[in-house]
Order: C-alpha cells, then sequence, then structure tokens
C-alpha cells in the first residue's frame, strides 16, 4: 500500500476510536511488528539505494508521527481528565453502586427472638391469621357474652359466621394458636408462635397491624418457676443487662394465675417519660394455661400443665437499649431516614 493511501487509511481510522482498545488495535494496526508501515518499508528492499533512502524516511517520518498521535490520543483518553474523554471512555467513570437494603427492623427483631428461644427448644411455627372466632376467643375461655372481649378491639371479617366456630376475626393476638397447635395432638409442646394481629387501635403505642411473638409450653410437671425462668432468660438475652421486668398479677381469661410482664423504660430507664409516663412499659401478659383451656385443645389437664407468654414484637423491640425510638407509628410509616438507623 502506499504511503500516502496508509496516512489517509490512518485519519479515517483515527476518527472512529472510542476506546483504549480500539487505540491498541490501530498500533498493530500501523506501526506494530506486521503494521501497515512495516510492510511499506519491506517493499521498499527492491528499490535503488537513493529511492531507498529518500522514501525510507518519508516512511519513518510518518511511523513517528503516528506513534506521536496515538500516543497523544492515548493519553486523554486514559487520563480522561475533561469531560468530553470521560464521556468518550466509558470505563474510567465510577459506576453506579446501587444501594443495598436490609432488613426491616421488625423482620431483624424476629430472627433475634427466634434464635433466642431456639436454645431453649422452642420452634417457631405460624398460625391463620385471619381465623375463626372460637380460637381467638371461646377456645381461650372468653365466652361471647364476656366483657373481657372488649380489651381486643377486634376486626371482623363481613362473611358468613360458621356454626361451630362464629365469625371470621383479623386475630386480635396470637393466643389463638395456642388451642390450634393442641390440637395438632403433639406433646410435649414448646412453641414459638409469630404472626401478624390486627386491632382498632392507633396512637404513640399501639398499631393497627402489628406483630405478636407467643410462646406455650406443655408438658408434665410445667410449673410457673418454668415460665419466670424463660421471662428471665429472654430479657437477658435480648435487652441486655440494664434492664429489669416485673410480673404484676393479671386477669387474662386463658391463664391462671396470669401476669403482665413490664420492662423499665429503655428511654428513661424507669424515671419516667413522653413515652412510658411511670418508667415502666408493659410488654405483654403471661401465665399458667387454664385447664378449660387445655381441654379445648383436647389435652388432659390433670396430667399436663404448660405457661404461655405473648409480646408484642414491635414494642418489645422498641425497648431494647439503645433503640430510642419515640413513636411506635415510626416503624410503618417507611421513611428510609427512618430505617437505613437500624
Ligand atoms: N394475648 C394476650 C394479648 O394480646 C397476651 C397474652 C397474655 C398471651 C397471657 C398469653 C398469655 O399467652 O398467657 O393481650
Amino acid at each position: 500500500m502506499e504511503l500516502k493511501d496508509i496516512l489517509s487509511q490512518f485519519k479515517d481510522d483515527l476518527k472512529k476510536i472510542d476506546s483504549l482498545d480500539a487505540l491498541e488495535l490501530m498500533r498493530f494496526k500501523y506501526v506494530g511488528k506486521k503494521s501497515l508501515i512495516a510492510e511499506a518499508l519491506e517493499e521498499i528492499a527492491k528499490l535503488s539505494i537513493e529511492e531507498k533512502k529518500a522514501l525510507g524516511k518519508k516512511i519513518n517520518e510518518a511511523k513517528q508521527e503516528i506513534k506521536e498521535k496515538i500516543n497523544e490520543l492515548q493519553a486523554g483518553l486514559s487520563g480522561a481528565k475533561s469531560e468530553s474523554a470521560q464521556d468518550l471512555f466509558y470505563k474510567t467513570l465510577p459506576g453506579k453502586k446501587p444501594a443495598a437494603g436490609h432488613l426491616h427492623i421488625i423482620s431483624q427483631a424476629i430472627e433475634e427472638i427466634v434464635d433466642i428461644f431456639k436454645p431453649l427448644g422452642f420452634t417457631r411455627v405460624r398460625h391463620p391469621e385471619i381465623d375463626w372466632e372460637h380460637f381467638a376467643f371461646e377456645a381461650l375461655n372468653i365466652p361471647s357474652t364476656h366483657p373481657a372481649r372488649d380489651e381486643w378491639e377486634t376486626f371482623f371479617i363481613d362473611a358468613l359466621p360458621d356454626k361451630k366456630y362464629g365469625r371470621q376475626v383479623i386475630t386480635p393476638h396470637t393466643s389463638n394458636g395456642q388451642v390450634h397447635e393442641m390440637l395438632r395432638g403433639q406433646l410435649p409442646i414448646r412453641m414459638l408462635g409469630i404472626s401478624r394481629c390486627g386491632r382498632r387501635q392507633e396512637d404513640i403505642n399501639h398499631l393497627q397491624t402489628f406483630f405478636q411473638f407467643e410462646g406455650l409450653a406443655v408438658d408434665k410437671g410445667i410449673n410457673i418457676t418454668h415460665l419466670k425462668g424463660t421471662l428471665d432468660y429472654f430479657a437477658k438475652n435480648f435487652f441486655g443487662p440494664g434492664r429489669e421486668t416485673r410480673l404484676r398479677p393479671y386477669d387474662f381469661r386463658f391463664t391462671e394465675p396470669s401476669f403482665e410482664v413490664d420492662i423499665n423504660c429503655g428511654l428513661c430507664l424507669g424515671k419516667g417519660c413522653k413515652f412510658c409516663k411511670e418508667g415502666w412499659v408493659e410488654l405483654g401478659g403471661a401465665g399458667m394455661v387454664h385447664p378449660n383451656v387445655l381441654r379445648a385443645g383436647k389435652i388432659d389437664p390433670n396430667i399436663y400443665t404448660g405457661f404461655a407468654f405473648g409480646f408484642g414484637v414491635e414494642r418489645t423491640y422498641m425497648m431494647k437499649s439503645g433503640t430510642k425510638i419515640d413513636d411506635i407509628r415510626h416503624l410503618l410509616n417507611n421513611d428510609l431516614r427512618f430505617l437505613e438507623q437500624f
């Protein structure tokens, strides 16, 4: 190929360069060992000494020029200092990092609770979140006429009731799982039921949609010290050393005796604040399973006894050391500025 053709082709090729890789290919094509210039130099071997000298000089000058041009362009591309060079050569732009998400704090809390109870032999189970009134109340020793039902602020489903089981409800607590679990007929029981619940109530301390975790142990010889030991073990592992629990006698229809379990407030550590008012926050209820509940689950209360407890996941998490959440509704607002802190 004649030198002028090589040069004009080089100019055309140059316009198409958009990356360092393409530039490297050009270097091979024009000034490498088997390049067009190398070929041109080979061809002049046949010429006379004078012609060889003259043309050889021209070819070497052209080679030099091509090399310089390529080096210049290379510096422009790899330096990527100017905006245009960066745009030409996308590889030099730092990549965009996709935002890495993480589990929602409620899911994190559930995982942690499950892990704490696992070594004690409690297995996580789930029971219906839309269930018959029977399992949410009657089977738990709360007949339809009992005023205690009002405490549960229940959402009823607009559907035909069942003759035996009554209406359908969005379960207002996970205690509905107790009799479901007993009716599976496998004893002893050590269950940790975690499910979504709903109640017609919402304020700084309550959500309409929330999670509860329900512990139930049924076996021969279960007594109140097993309940106390289990609650203490949980409190120590979940809340840390600075926190205390207390049991307050209470009346749940499905346990006898019954307690409300309180923990000293994580925000003020017992002094009293906007969130807790008196220094203590109620975590949930607990007690020894009522004989009528065991009977509803086809278990003989003369042979077996059990304890149960039910806590709200969100509230329990909020009471954890270092979690300064002063309004439970933050948990469901889906504001990333809040969620990314956990
Ligand atoms: N289900 C009760 C509630 O939501 C909490 C509760 C109390 C659960 C006593 C229990 C229990 O298992 O034994 O208010």
